[in-house]
């Protein structure tokens, strides 16, 4: 008796706990009725699943987009405006920008439609339908198959029912798998192509902080810009064309003045693309201690090479800032997921999880598959670990030397040559030409050299047998000395020198292709790859199959067997749906972080002349006058805030909504505690950033004078600020 009500409170626990922690998850929008709905209204939610995804009437879903496919964008107008992030809006505002319209640096503002600003391969994409099609396409899978024989089955289901599946002649299927390939859904989606900008605010706003800021709280940056959908005369997409006309969406968001407070329910839609929740702990543990920290030492050595130059020298600074943000972005988060993983004791976590499922398992006859998983995975994990780091050396070294760039594409102009004469060849050269330029325009060769230099001594200290043999035996030519092995590597220039490249890419393809091989730094380049290919990727692939095959089967086992823990899929780039509340956290013993920022804080920060801290004038003015019109809020001016919300890459520009279903916010990063949420969410310190949406229109309103597009918007205010 005793023991019978020692195990009823233990799983009490685990329901209990649960609860308290079911904030977490990227939750399915199509099954939002039966998982989520109650538990989104005891949370403070006003509307319905229904109004969240419908598939017969317009519903929040059908406002919201995936933004060139890297981003969330939402529509905000009947006009067809989207508003996403200045940072997903950055390469498109970027492209427009000259030393004389420099719309990065001063803010960009479209007056009229006629002046808003095409934009060559950005489109946005629709979500019209979400069916599960797990049946079809697992038709004539077994667990007997190899992992490559189920694929080819899978593949072949999923073309047969794409060419057979009726869809509107405007849309086009998408079929994503789910759980580590356990179950698929079909996606009917539509995709716009005519996208154009249509204001930005200067780079001041909306990168404010810029990487000394990002992934941090407390944070004051403006992170949005706009674009707008256009169509042909039938409101149907169409290839750009000036002739196109502003989209009329099914749906767009209503926006709320109201403002928020500690505790609102707050929800955000969008396109995450990768997390991994179900590891076991050794795979986390790997990570954390292995994977994670080689990372993040080869990162910080090539920031720290870049950095010396950007510093020294204002040109290559404007050459390698956005190679530089990028680099450190990832740089920044792994350092955090670190940090997080280890302070939240992510690995004791899992291993309690996994003897809980060990001992059911143990326990009954019916879970008899799932008894070995746990040490299959322990050993797959040891013999894997060698490659995994073998391999993220490679990817991450060879990928940031840019002369290796240029040698991937020059040898594939040769192989083009081989593979198709002389004609092939030609066109291939004359595509390489102008990519080719345009890498060169962003690139110095003493920075290239001091990168090449760092990285090659870098791959070298690691074990003897991953290392290409060509280069040792380069290194012993060079009387072991990096400097000298690095200027041999470089030559003269033929290979980053515009003037020569252009001269070889107008060779005949026999001509080029003997000159390519010659060149000592793609015979480097070569070996390197070639080494790569026999000693890791050869010995690394058995090893990834049985993994992913534990993977799928441990992704399966989990919901049999901890039955009281409700699950979502793992992030793969398609619609979600988070929710959680407004929230203060504390990161560390006798911190608190408030959920709120304001204009007071940009203020604080204010460096004039810094190149992230800088303030515009215009926005000074507006603060010494509290000049906030309607978006102020007792004589102060909100900027971010905080919640609880689960959120990833490529949730940036989703749309944080409130209890009601409208516009309150703009997500755009996460807290620094909390990166490790793509893991192992801990709704105790994992807090997503969004910008505040009464922000946003203070800027485009007060401080852009755009409020010919803040019209265009259905905004609502109650009486008194808040509902
Ligand atoms: N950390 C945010 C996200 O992953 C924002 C990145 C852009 N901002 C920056 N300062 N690099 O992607
Ligand atoms: N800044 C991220 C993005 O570009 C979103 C923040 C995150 O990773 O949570 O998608």
């Amino acid at each position: 008796m005793q023991r019978k009500i020692v195990g009823i409170i233990s799983v009490w626990v685990l329901i209990v706990s649960n609860i308290a922690r079911a904030d977490e998850g990227m939750w399915l929008p199509h099954l939002l009725k039966e998982m989520n709905e109650a538990r989104m209204k005891s949370l403070g939610m006003k509307i319905t699943a229904a109004d969240i995804y419908s598939i017969n009437r317009g519903s929040l879903k059908d406002a919201v987009v995936s933004f060139g496919g890297f981003c969330t964008g939402e529509v905000i107008s009947s006009q067809g405006l989207v508003l996403t992030n200045h940072h997903c809006g950055n390469s498109a505002i970027q492209s427009h920008s000259s030393l004389q319209n420099n719309y990065l640096k001063n803010g960009f503002w479209a007056q009229n439609t006629a002046a808003e600003l095409p934009n060559k391969s950005l489109y946005v994409t629709f979500i019209v339908k979400i069916e599960d099609v797990t049946k079809n396409i697992m038709q004539g899978v077994s667990n007997q198959l190899s992992e490559k024989e189920r694929q080819s089955i899978i593949d072949k289901n999923i073309a047969a029912l794409k060419s057979s599946y009726k869809k509107g002649s405007t849309e086009d299927l998408l079929i994503k798998s789910f759980f580590e390939g356990n179950s698929y859904l079909l996606f009917v989606t539509e995709t716009f192509k005519d996208v154009r900008l249509v204001g930005a605010p200067p780079s001041s706003i909306g990168n404010f902080g810029q990487d000394t800021d990002n992934w941090m709280w407390p944070r004051h940056t403006g992170d949005f810009s706009l674009f707008r959908i256009y169509a042909d005369k039938n409101n149907q997409p169409a290839a750009y064309s000036p002739n196109n006309v502003p989209y009329r969406p099914k749906k767009a968001l209503t926006i709320s003045l109201n403002g928020i407070k500690e505790g609102d329910f707050t929800m955000v839609m969008g396109f995450p693309g990768k997390t991994t929740q179900y590891l076991p702990g050794v795979a986390v543990e790997q990570i954390r201690t292995v994977n994670d920290p080689a990372k993040i030492a080869i990162r910080s050595k090539i920031l720290t090479v870049l950095d010396g130059f950007m510093r020294k020298d204002e040109g290559i600074k404007i050459q390698y800032a956005a190679k530089y943000a990028s680099i450190s972005n990832a740089w920044k988060k792994w350092q955090g997921e670190v940090l997080g993983l280890t302070v939240s004791n992510a690995f004791a976590k899992k291993t309690n999880f996994e003897n809980v499922f060990q001992s059911r398992v143990n326990s009954s006859s019916s879970f008899g598959q799932y008894k070995n998983i746990l040490s299959d995975f322990k050993a797959a994990y040891a013999e894997y670990e060698p490659y995994a780091l073998a391999r993220d050396y490679y990817t991450e070294i060879t990928s940031r030397m840019e002369l290796f760039t240029i040698i991937s594409r020059l040898i594939e102009v040769g192989n083009s040559y081989f593979n198709g004469g002389e004609n092939a060849f030609k066109q291939k050269a004359a595509e390489a030409l102008p990519y080719l330029q345009g890498l060169l325009k962003d690139f110095n060769p003493q920075v290239d050299k001091a990168v090449f230099k760092t990285l090659i001594e870098h791959y070298a200290s690691q074990p003897q047998k991953f290392i290409s043999p060509y280069l040792t035996e380069l290194y012993k030519k060079s009387g072991n000395d990096w400097e000298k092995l690095t200027e041999t590597i470089y030559g003269k220039g033929e290979l980053y020198d515009a003037a020569s490249l252009e001269k070889m890419l107008q060779m005949d393809g026999k001509n080029f292709s003997d000159v390519l091989t010659k060149n000592i730094a793609v015979q480097l380049r070569d070996d390197m790859l070639e080494s790569y290919q026999k000693k890791v990727q050869n010995p690394i692939q058995p090893l990834q199959d049985k993994i992913n095959n534990l993977q799928r089967t441990y992704t399966q086992a989990q919901p049999e067997v901890m039955k009281e823990k409700k699950f979502y899929p793992d992030a793969n780039s398609t619609l979600r749906v988070a929710y959680g509340q407004v929230s203060s956290y504390k990161p560390r013993n006798g911190i608190v972080y408030n959920y709120s920022t304001t204009l007071d804080g940009v203020v604080e920060k204010y460096k004039p002349n810094d190149y992230e801290f800088d303030v515009p004038e215009k926005l000074l003015k507006l603060y010494a006058d509290k000049d906030y019109g309607r978006y102020g809020i007792n004589g102060t001016m909100p900027v971010c805030f905080i919640a609880s919300n689960h959120t990833t890459g490529g949730n940036s520009g989703s749309p944080a909504l409130n209890a009601y279903g409208q516009l309150i916010g703009l997500n755009f990063d996460r807290v620094w505690e909390g990166t490790m949420s793509d893991i192992n969410y801990d709704a105790s310190i994992c807090r997503n950033i969004m910008v505040d949406i009464r922000y946003v229109l203070f800027i485009i309103d007060k401080f852009a004078g755009a409020g010919h597009l803040v019209k265009e918007m259905n905004i609502v205010q109650t009486n008194g600020g808040r509902k």
